[in-house]
């Protein structure tokens, strides 16, 4: 949520930081700006609405020059999306600039405090309330005569410290100021920030999209950690202490993968990348010899797990449907009994969790602000925790004890496609693991690995099948309300299709337990309420079946996601749409396709942004 993006170098930072804007749009687009040094002065430019209508528009008409520069796209938490609301915001005395992710939940008190002082406010912000807070801190060490280039610590690194010390909340902040044109400065607290090191140049970014194309050196910043960046060296401290720890790694995934290539939409070309997707979650964890999965990063010995009795699964949205299929597939091979919460609820829930509880989170981002705090509630009550996450070296990635990367690569349609698919993936092989040390049978182990292996293959084929499921969106687009059905594995499919239409098309969609529709629900149902039903031809088919009878009775329109040779369903539902054969426990990584796919087209033909819905960002960082 907020991109954020920061720049020291040599060269022109205005091209870089809009550049770097436009990779990060997807954590936000209510507004844009930047501030740039130029010829030892700040310059900002900054607009309401996404970055080519706003910001990129404003700069082409009154562009600014300087080789130090910073950028903010924002997903309003305090205050309208408004031009005197977006940032950058200055101190009071305007020689100071930052951009912010976060929240600063005590500034409605500090905003007090420094009115009383005399500082006027521009903007409802948190964030200029810290810009101000920064300012002060700094003239306090002027007016103690604190202010020297070769300190220990930089000023501005020490005004932003003695600042972040009254400031309650979370924040991924960078600040630049006109007495130290050579200087930049960041800071973290719970919101995502990473230093990019390059040759007589380093940059400061939310995420790796917004800089992999100049570096592919990063240092993910801890909480707490505060580094001064000049263009050809840095210094690693602590909001409390004058020294810090680091690491260097690598961006894993190349500038190509963050680029939309030859696809109209990021969303498309995700959900076209899921046959390699898959493969990369599967590579390297198939044990056909032991008709088993195994896992690099577990960090869990197999009488630990062995040990386990029970395990509890946290996340949010999309994530939590990964979840929820986890369910039934550890249930099933494991007979280890499962719950999955939403993170929102089980970190305020004082939930009695058994000693041998496993925990396991599940993120794409990695940075999920209500998964993070559960993960943390639960490592604080002594449970060790998994992580299933597709972004390398995020926060819940590096704070979990263990894990299991997707290897998805980035993932920045807002909509989540190819990471339910991956994290469904990861599941099925953590499942099949959980199952063999216990109960499984060895033949019923290759069994499941060899209908993973063909999973990339059958997605491949549900693709080919664009233009068919293109034409069945069309016939649809126009409906104000939908329902989605399933049952057993499938009923969190049915969830998944019904968020992902939602979320893109604005179009009503609720998902159900097929044979819930029956108790309430079904109300509904008229010859203008369409309801997509996930059918495949398993040991529940003829009770599904029944159920979506009742829909026809109804006179609701009927879509089936079938399985491939059942030719008696084409006769009875208006629209249907094929996947391949499969396992019931494999069946949800092929029904959501077609699923994915559907939304998709809907929203296209209804001229809706695909790639940023309204009022939504990536990676939710917000409680
Ligand atoms: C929906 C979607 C969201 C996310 C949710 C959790 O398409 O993307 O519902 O799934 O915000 O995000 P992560 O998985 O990053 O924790």
């Amino acid at each position: 949520m907020c991109g954020i993006i920061g720049y020291i170098g040599k060269q022109q930072a205005s091209p870089i930081v809009i550049d770097g804007l436009r990779r990060l749009e997807y954590r936000g687009y209510d507004s844009a700006g930047l501030a740039v040094l130029a010829d030892g002065k700040l310059a900002t430019r900054k607009r309401k609405g996404k970055i080519d209508e706003g910001l990129a528009v404003l700069h082409k008409q009154s562009p600014v020059t300087g080789t130090v520069g910073m950028g903010h796209t924002r997903w309003a938490t305090h205050g309208l999306p408004t031009d005197e609301n977006s940032h950058p915001h200055l101190d009071q005395s305007g020689r100071i600039a930052i951009v912010h992710n976060g929240v600063i939940e005590n500034y409605d008190s500090l905003r007090k405090k420094l009115e009383a002082k005399g500082h006027t406010f521009k903007s409802e912000t948190d964030t200029e309330v810290l810009a101000h807070l920064i300012g002060e801190r700094y003239a306090a060490l002027e007016k103690a005569g604190h202010i020297k280039e070769n300190a220990a610590t930089h000023p501005l690194a020490q005004a932003t410290k003695d600042a972040l010390k009254d400031a309650v909340g979370t924040y991924g902040v960078v600040v630049i100021s006109e007495m130290h044109p050579g200087v930049m400065v960041g800071a973290r607290r719970g919101s995502p920030l990473i230093v990019g090191i390059g040759n007589d140049e380093n940059f400061l970014a939310s995420d790796a999209n917004a800089i992999v194309n100049y570096t592919k050196r990063v240092i993910y910043l801890k909480d707490y950690d505060v580094v001064t960046l000049w263009e050809d060296n840095f210094k690693m401290e602590t909001v409390s202490d004058n020294s810090g720890s680091y690491q260097i790694s690598d961006i894993e995934f190349d500038a190509e993968a963050a680029d939309k290539g030859d696809f109209d939409h990021y969303m498309l070309k995700e959900i076209f990348e899921q046959p390699q997707t898959v493969k990369n979650a599967l590579r390297g964890r198939m044990d056909f010899e032991e008709s088993t999965a195994k896992f690099g990063g577990l960090n869990m010995s197999v009488a630990e797990l062995r040990a386990i009795d029970k395990i509890v699964i946290t996340a949010c949205g999309t994530s939590w449907h990964a979840a929820l299929v986890g369910e039934y597939l550890i249930e099933e091979m494991a007979h280890i009994p499962v719950e999955v919460e939403y993170a929102s609820e089980y970190r305020y829930r004082n939930a009695p969790i058994d000693k041998n509880t496993l925990c396991i989170v599940i993120t794409q981002s990695g940075e999920t602000a209500d998964t993070l705090a559960g993960l943390r509630e639960s490592k604080r009550r002594g449970h060790t925790v998994l992580s299933i996450c597709n972004v390398v070296g995020s926060t819940i990635a590096r704070e979990s004890d263990g894990g299991i990367y997707l290897h998805a690569g980035p993932e920045i349609g807002v909509a989540s496609t190819k990471a339910f698919v991956s994290q469904v993936t990861a599941l099925t092989l953590f499942a099949l693991m959980m199952g063999r040390i216990r109960m499984l049978s060895n033949r019923r182990g290759t069994q499941i690995l060899k209908a993973l292996e063909a999973v990339p293959g059958q997605i491949q084929k549900i693709l080919d099948q664009n233009d068919e499921i293109r034409r069945i969106a069309l016939k649809y687009k126009d409906c104000h309300n939908f329902f989605f059905l399933g049952r057993q594995y499938n009923f969190p499919v049915a969830l998944e299709g019904a968020l992902k239409l939602k979320e893109i098309s604005y179009i009503h969609a609720e998902g159900y337990p097929a044979a819930e529709m029956k108790h309430g629900p079904i109300a509904m149902i008229d010859e203008n309420t369409p309801t997509v039903v996930v059918l495949p031809t398993d040991a529940l088919y003829e009770k599904t079946y029944s159920n979506l009878e009742e829909i026809k009775a109804r006179k609701g329109p009927t879509v089936a996601i079938a399985t491939e040779g059942n030719t008696h369903i084409a006769e009875k539902v208006d629209d249907v749409i094929y996947v391949p054969e499969t396992w019931e426990c494999i069946n949800p990584l092929l029904a959501v396709i077609p699923l994915q796919l559907l939304s998709y087209h809907i929203a296209v033909a209804r001229e809706c942004d695909v790639d940023k819905p309204r009022n939504l960002a990536k990676s939710v960082t917000v409680e």
